[in-house]
């Protein structure tokens, strides 16, 4: 698969998203077929892995540690700190530079490798100056535990701040042509300062593969049903948007997930995206994603149909748009 830069680093131009292999979406598969859809990635040419402390809580690194450990050194691994099971047994926020030190001991081990090639803050915690949280990621840096720094979901304002104290290496965001927060700002600042842009949810959480024609289809611990694009009366609004996606997508002879994918890398060099499947199938589809060639003119029908205009309802619920981080996108 063609490449692209993460600081110093070549990664697939199309890294692979390991989250819905413990979490998230319906029942995670069993643990070998996991692990097939990882070492079949490899074989796929796939170098780019990226999970993260909170996935499945602790199990998603287990996995990855379990079956990659010996092939350590033909991938470059992402996860992410300050974003985990808490003392209550649910999800935390937690930034202080101590508690971002105990979550990379336990990647480490989890992962069962010396050094993280990248390793995000995966929410800004605004209790804790984010100059602080950084601090505390340079130092693992200092270590040789960490090779580079990433931020996830942060404004462009809080990007050049945390930049300031020591360079980022990557920004994990969520954009897909039905998501488009990171134009307003984010998108320019990597672009000014060297941070590679990676997309998160590429798919829109498969809506843009037009799998999911109904939200019954979605088993009930599924994320996506506390979305509000994914309930009425959003769902059925943004249904109207699938046919002309497909159409477009017979024009340019690729799959719907692969014009989607298509779409983020025609955006600009410094976009990667990190689509996540549980199936082989999917994951063969997403990476011959990276040799679409697109005709004149599909940038535009895509961005025609498918904008801020024409998507209905917000990407998340009122619960988790504090999370968040938007002030000054
Ligand atoms: N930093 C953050 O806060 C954050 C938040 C969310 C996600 N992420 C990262 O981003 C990764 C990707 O995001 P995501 O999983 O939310 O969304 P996504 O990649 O947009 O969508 C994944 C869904 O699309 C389906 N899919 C994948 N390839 C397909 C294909 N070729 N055809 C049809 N359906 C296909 C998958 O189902 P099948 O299993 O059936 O293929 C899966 O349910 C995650 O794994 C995680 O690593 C980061």
């Amino acid at each position: 698969m063609q490449t692209r830069k993460i600081g110093s680093f070549d990664v697939s131009a199309i890294g692979l998203g390991c989250m819905v292999l413990s979490h998230a979406y319906g029942n995670p598969p069993d643990p070998k077929a996991a692990a097939d859809v990882l070492l079949k990635a490899l074989d796929f040419g796939y170098t780019h892995f990226d999970t993260a402390s909170l996935y499945g809580f602790g199990a998603n690194e287990t996995l990855l540690g379990n079956t990659l450990k010996h092939r350590r050194r033909e991938f470059f691994l992402a996860s992410k700190c300050g974003m985990f099971r808490g003392a209550s047994g649910g999800k935390e926020i937690d930034g202080h530079p101590a508690v971002l030190k105990q979550n990379l001991e336990d990647s480490l081990k989890r992962l069962q490798t010396d050094v993280i090639d990248l390793y995000y803050l995966h929410r800004w915690d605004k209790r804790v100056p984010i100059e602080d949280s950084i601090g505390a990621l340079a130092d693992m840096v200092k270590s040789g535990k960490v090779r580079a720094i990433g931020l996830s979901e942060v404004s462009a304002a809080t990007l050049r701040k945390a930049h300031a104290v020591h360079p980022i290496a990557a920004m994990q965001s969520e954009y897909s042509l039905w998501t488009r927060n990171p134009e307003i700002a984010v998108l320019d600042a990597c672009r000014e300062l060297g941070v590679a842009f990676v997309a998160f949810s590429p798919l829109a959480r498969a809506f843009l593969t037009g799998d999911i024609r109904d939200p019954v289809q979605l088993p009930p611990k599924d994320i996506r049903l506390a979305m509000p694009r994914f309930q009425a009366p959003h769902f059925q609004k943004n249904l109207e948007l699938l046919d002309g996606f497909a159409q477009i997508a017979r024009e340019n002879d690729c799959t719907m997930a692969q014009l989607c994918l298509a779409w983020l890398l025609h955006k600009a060099p410094h976009i990667i995206p990190i689509p996540a499947t549980t199936r082989l199938d999917h994951l063969a589809d997403n990476a011959r994603a990276a040799d679409v060639k697109l005709k004149p003119c599909a940038m535009e029908k895509m961005e025609a149909l498918v904008n801020p205009q024409t998507v209905s309802g917000p990407r998340y619920n009122a619960a988790q748009l504090p999370e968040i981080d938007t002030e000054g996108d």
